[in-house]
């Protein structure tokens, strides 16, 4: 692969807080993103990505590490890292309320020192794809809050840094508008122009146009892989039991004292285990449990855990 285009190394923001103490939001975290790249951010509430994300895109200080931005330095010279990064924060409200829509898409252009004439048709190519053509006369506060939240997007792409970074930019979208802008970001991807980092609780957003995704929990890195890696992995481990009739409480708890990554529910007449078996053995060692318990297996598969699913166990995983 080629160099990175955008690297962290041993990210840590500390908030200092009277009230509430210091509360490490970020401790340590390193990472690459390629050209082209799309990488999802994941995590729970309060993990850390709207901090990195603000991080990377100078609107905060970090307390220690090192951000490099298309080779230049986002800690020391932020300067030089705003002409390289752009980022659309959650809620996004960086857009000017009392101009119109077309005079917000030419301020960011030329925030960015680009001459209104060479940006001219892009402006035009971006209304077009953002479907803002009847609004170009309108005030930004006059939109629809998806109107707005396309238009932060659109000022942000405007602007043509390499970097674009996104905090939950389907957050509160209707769901027609949230897959015209997965299809507009997939696009945008595809025709090589940007490299993205996104964060989403939307497992949908993000299984739909990121090749990547980093899992962070309490601040830190717990997952970067492929999502296709991700699935092969998880699809191995990953094993349902059904048996006939219900368990009692006995035979419930020995399964959950022997086996960590377990579940057991009940679907009508049946009940049904979810395990997570790292060695294939173990498989048989469950059926020899139910044996001996004198349950009746009715079928044993594998599962073909999503994303969603990946990400529960990942961050349910750590927790143990
Ligand atoms: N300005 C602040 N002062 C103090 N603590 C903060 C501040 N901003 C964030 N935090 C804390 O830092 C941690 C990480 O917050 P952050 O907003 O980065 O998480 P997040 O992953 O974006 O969460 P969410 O999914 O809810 O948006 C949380 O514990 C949060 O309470
Ligand atoms: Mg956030």
């Amino acid at each position: 692969m080629s160099e990175p285009v955008l690297r962290v190394i041993n990210l840590k923001k500390i908030y200092r807080s009277r009230r509430r103490g210091d509360i490490v939001a970020v401790d340590n975290v390193s990472f690459s993103v390629y050209k082209n790249e799309v990488v999802g951010l994941l995590g729970p509430n309060g993990a850390g990505k709207t901090t990195i994300i603000k991080s990377i895109g100078t609107i905060l200080r970090p307390t220690a590490g090192e951000i490099w931005v298309d080779g230049a330095d986002a800690i020391k010279n932020s300067r030089a890292a705003l002409e390289r990064v752009t980022a659309v924060l959650e809620g996004n409200r960086n857009v000017y309320w009392r101009l119109t829509v077309k005079d917000n898409l030419e301020l960011f252009a030329g925030l960015q020192g680009q001459s209104l004439r060479s940006v001219r048709s892009y402006i035009d190519e971006l209304i077009e794809m953002f479907n803002l053509k009847e609004k170009v006369q309108e005030q930004a506060r006059a939109l629809s809050r998806g109107m707005q939240q396309k238009l932060a997007v659109a000022c942000a792409l405007v602007k043509r840094t390499p970097i674009l970074l996104l905090d939950e930019p389907t957050l509160g979208l209707d769901v027609e508008t949230s897959y015209e802008l997965r299809w507009i970001l997939k696009r945008m991807a595809e025709q090589g122009q940007r490299t993205i980092l996104l964060s989403s609780h939307d497992m949908n957003v993000v299984q739909d146009i990121c090749e990547r995704v980093i899992i962070i929990n309490h601040g830190r890195i717990v997952v970067d892989d492929k999502i296709e890696n991700l699935k092969r992995l998880f699809t191995a481990s990953a094993y349902r039991f059904e048996i006939e009739g219900h368990l009692n409480q006995t035979q419930e708890q020995k399964l959950t004292e022997q086996f960590d990554l377990i579940k057991i529910s009940r679907d009508g007449p049946r009940t049904v285990i979810e395990a997570e078996l790292l060695d294939d053995q173990r498989v048989y060692e469950i059926i020899d449990v139910l044996k001996e318990n004198g349950c009746r297996l009715e079928s044993v598969g594998k599962q073909y855990p999503d994303l969603e699913e990946i990400f529960l166990r990942v961050v349910k995983g750590e927790k143990r």
